[in-house]
């Protein structure tokens, strides 16, 4: 549970989206929930920096977290208007290519998923299932090696 691999900068990554039970299990405000939790830790945690400073900018990048994650794991589609048609692996990594993401970064954000996961009570496999998803799709967003050269990511 909650193992992490290292991201290999030009190595292609496979990743299934999580399983519908996952979103069955949690439904739509038990995703709010999670994703708020989670961002909430985010905003404690190394990579705060990241992310806006100002209180209402950081609820909206929260709230279109929660819409992503909710329409990923197979719930109403509240990301399309967003994403506008693109297909939202590439809008995903697109978003991602603006900031510098390193490896320790990934990882912290990844610490923050595990700490907000861990408090849900839903079966270890759905749990499993969608750190699965997380711990492979995060290391597209990393793109900047500790050189600081930047990397782009193809799917
Ligand atoms: C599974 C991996 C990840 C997923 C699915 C994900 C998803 C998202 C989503 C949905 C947004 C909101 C995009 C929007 O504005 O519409 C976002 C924004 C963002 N994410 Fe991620 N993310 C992931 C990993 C990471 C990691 C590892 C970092 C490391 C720092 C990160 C940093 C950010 C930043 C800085 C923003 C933008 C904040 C802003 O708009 O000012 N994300 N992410």
């Amino acid at each position: 549970m909650y193992k992490v691999t290292p991201t290999e900068l030009g190595k292609k990554v496979d990743f299934k989206l999580p399983d519908p039970a996952f979103f069955e299990a949690l439904g739509e405000e038990g995703i709010r929930a999670l994703m708020y939790d989670f961002y909430d830790i985010i905003y404690e945690s190394d990579i705060a920096s990241f992310f806006p400073q100002d209180h209402e900018e950081f609820n909206e990048v929260k709230e279109k977290n929660t819409k992503f994650f909710i329409q990923l794991c197979g719930g109403p589609k509240y990301y399309e208007d967003i994403s506008q048609g693109t297909n939202l692996n590439d809008y995903m990594i697109k978003i991602h290519d603006d900031f510098s993401i390193y490896e320790k970064s990934r990882l912290e954000w990844l610490g923050a998923m595990k700490e907000a996961l861990s408090k849900i009570d839903i079966a270890k496999e759905l749990k499993d299932d969608f750190w699965n998803y997380v711990e492979a799709f995060s290391k597209l967003t990393v793109n900047t090696k500790v050189d600081g050269v930047k990397y782009y990511h193809d799917l």
